[in-house]
């Protein structure tokens, strides 16, 4: 069994030459050029400082971005439904006032306070954050979003913020030991997610039982109707210590990364949030975050 390793430099690799990539940056739906142009006005009308240019295609994209910051808000889609990352706790207050909490969340509360935002969380299915993305719905994505090649046609991922790895949880007495041991087994994931990606890949559709949320997926284990889960470690430790009866393998699945996405050909947004990361990551801030939500084991 083929065991999935990222490429990170591959992706990077794209981030910087989409041609690199099969991608193109020239390929802008209709829906999109109206979003982009209206923000552009709307931004030219409220805020003009009087550089009377032509906007150029580039300089089009980049006002709708500071159209966003005029707006003061920054719209963070998630789904949370990921511990430690973001969920809801109704014993905290999260950083746009919701009970969404988490490192993700921390993260992009840090990065609206930088940019002068408002934050606001948007909590929707995973499959559907880049789709948000893509119509400017939301604009950035943050939920342990791993970057992928196929994701990086559609997004533009920021420089990444954690590494993970797809684990597998089975039950106590499972006779499962790793990755080997999964074919031909009925394996639960989280919907749309890389687990499920990959599954589906190495074992076949017919194998894979997809969830709407990896919680649920954990309980379809403890239920017996599924013979294993693949999920991110974080979550997966947080699931199986929740749970009677369940446990991790040690052979890791899968090794990926994960940033923040922001839609395809925002830059100066992109721009703005690796400058964040790059901030938090210097200050000591993000290492704060992450211990705040991850015990060292
Ligand atoms: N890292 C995995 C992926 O990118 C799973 C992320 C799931 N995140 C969530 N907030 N539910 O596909």
């Amino acid at each position: 069994m083929k065991k999935k390793i990222l490429s990170v430099a591959a992706a990077a690799a794209c981030a910087i030459s989409l041609a690199a990539c099969g991608g193109s940056t020239s390929e802008t739906t209709p829906a999109e050029t109206t979003t982009a142009a209206t923000a552009a006005e709307a931004e030219d009308s409220k805020a003009d400082e009087g550089a009377g240019e032509e906007t150029s295609a580039e300089e089009t994209s980049a006002e709708a971005g500071e159209a966003e910051a005029a707006g003061g808000q920054l719209v963070m889609a998630t789904n949370a439904e990921f511990p430690p990352y973001e969920y809801h706790d109704s014993s905290m207050t999260g950083p746009d006032g919701s009970d969404i909490v988490g490192i993700d969340a921390e993260i992009a509360g840090a990065i609206a306070e930088n940019l002068g935002l408002e934050l606001v969380i948007e909590d929707i299915a995973f499959d559907s954050i880049i789709p948000e993305l893509q119509s400017g719905k939301a604009d950035i994505g943050a939920a342990g979003m791993t970057v992928t090649e196929d994701r990086l046609l559609k997004v533009d991922f920021s420089d990444t913020y954690a590494t993970a790895v797809q684990v597998i949880i089975v039950t106590e007495d499972s006779e499962i030991a790793g990755p080997d041991d999964l074919a031909g087994k009925l394996i639960g994931v989280q919907q749309g997610t890389t687990g499920d990606i990959y599954a589906t890949d190495d074992f076949g559709d017919e194998n894979i039982e997809r969830y709407p949320k990896g919680v649920d997926a954990v309980q379809a284990l403890t239920q017996g109707k599924v013979d294993a889960v693949i999920i991110d470690n974080e979550p997966a430790k947080i699931f199986v210590g929740d749970n009677d009866g369940l446990k991790l393998l040690d052979a890791a699945y899968a090794e990926e990364e994960y940033a923040l996405a922001v839609k395809k050909g925002n830059t100066e947004l992109l721009d703005q949030v690796n400058q964040a990361i790059q901030e938090l990551k210097e200050s000591g801030k993000l290492d704060e975050i992450v211990d705040k939500y991850i015990t060292a084991d």
